[in-house]
């Protein structure tokens, strides 16, 4: 079974390239950038990893992206995770990036975006790693840092596909940018949203009928809501489902209770996804083992999880097609 999932042809829909960085290239940046970290090594760092909820772990995260402050850096993370994605069978990855995080402490868009995107050229000459960006906007932030963060987007629209909104979900819901969703969207970018991951029900409803959003982050607490179950999939929204993340931040309280399994019963479509791998202690094949195991999913469990991950991809139909033909020759083969 390891193989198989390694030898998997497979695409990550839902990976944050922050929560990509490793403790190791996080003290080398913070070295390079003469920038002080509370933490004398590594292994002091990781035992910092444990957390009791979402907002635990985004404290640390964030504090983890103050060492970030040039091209290079961006360079670094970005070309390090699409390594890792060439190393497992990624053959295509859909990275967020939330340029607040770096905004807000002086950084520019510019700078950002230009050192993830010569990242992502290479990966696709030189690895053969196929990848797209989602602008995700910071939920507890203002609908005007959002606006004003749209805005610096715009002189480099061509390198970014989607939305995205994550971070604090509780106490800031969709509406909230309902207004700055339409704006992008007028601009050409698809909208997507984390929605369900500590939020309720109800912020599923209002991110599909407030921002109209393609492709829900997380969704777990859909199955709260038979209707609401039944209205994504009659809109064919895939949910990138993330069961180390869960684990970790107390999400799901053992990985055999994941609602996964349970989802793709009723009818839903699910992708595996590794969400931060740095901070939830694997990549996506690691999640894929994982979930695997903890609810004995088979064979053809998992080929339905990769298909569902070219099929809900932001790529057009072609290129869906000829990722979608090699997985249906590797799994003819191996199955
Ligand atoms: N930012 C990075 N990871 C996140 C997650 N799992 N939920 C919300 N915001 C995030
Ligand atoms: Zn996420």
């Amino acid at each position: 079974m390891e193989d198989f999932i390694l030898n998997l042809p497979k695409a990550e829909l839902h990976l944050h390239i922050e929560g990509t960085l490793e403790p190791t290239l996080l003290f080398e940046i913070a070295k390079r950038n003469g920038i002080e970290i509370p933490f004398k090594s590594v292994e002091e760092l990781q035992a910092a990893y444990s957390f009791d909820c979402l907002q635990d772990f985004l404290d640390i995260y964030y504090q983890g992206a103050n060492v970030l402050l040039k091209e290079q850096d961006f360079y670094d993370l970005t070309h390090s995770y699409l390594e890792k994605c060439a190393a497992q069978n990624v053959r295509h990855t859909e990275i967020m990036f939330d340029p607040q995080t770096h905004t807000e402490r002086g950084v520019s868009f510019e700078t950002v975006i230009t050192g993830i995107a010569k990242a992502q050229k290479d990966a696709q000459d030189k690895l053969g790693v196929s990848s797209l960006l989602i602008m995700s906007y910071l939920r507890h932030l203002s609908e005007a840092s959002a606006f004003e963060t749209l805005e610096q987007s715009l002189p480099f629209k061509e390198l970014i596909t989607a939305v995205g909104l994550d971070s604090s979900e509780k106490g800031n819901p969709p509406s909230k940018f309902q207004r700055v969703f339409k704006a992008s969207v007028s601009v050409g970018y698809i909208p997507l949203a984390h929605a369900g991951e500590e939020g309720d029900a109800d912020y599923i409803w209002e991110a599909l009928e407030l921002l109209n959003i393609k492709r829900i982050d997380h969704g777990n607490n859909s199955l709260q809501d038979s209707k609401l179950v039944a209205e994504i999939i009659k809109r064919d929204i895939a949910l990138t489902v993330c069961p180390l993340s869960n684990t970790a931040l107390k999400v799901v309280d053992d990985l055999r209770n994941h609602p996964l399994k349970t989802m793709m019963n009723k009818g839903l479509k699910v992708t595996v996804n590794s969400d931060d791998p740095a901070y939830f202690g694997g990549q996506i094949n690691k999640n894929f083992s994982a979930i695997q195991k903890a609810l004995a999913l088979t064979k053809e469990d998992l080929y339905e999880l990769a298909k569902n991950s070219f099929q809900y991809a932001l790529l057009s139909p072609d290129r869906k097609t000829t990722f979608l033909t090699e997985l249906e020759a590797y799994y003819t083969k191996n199955k």
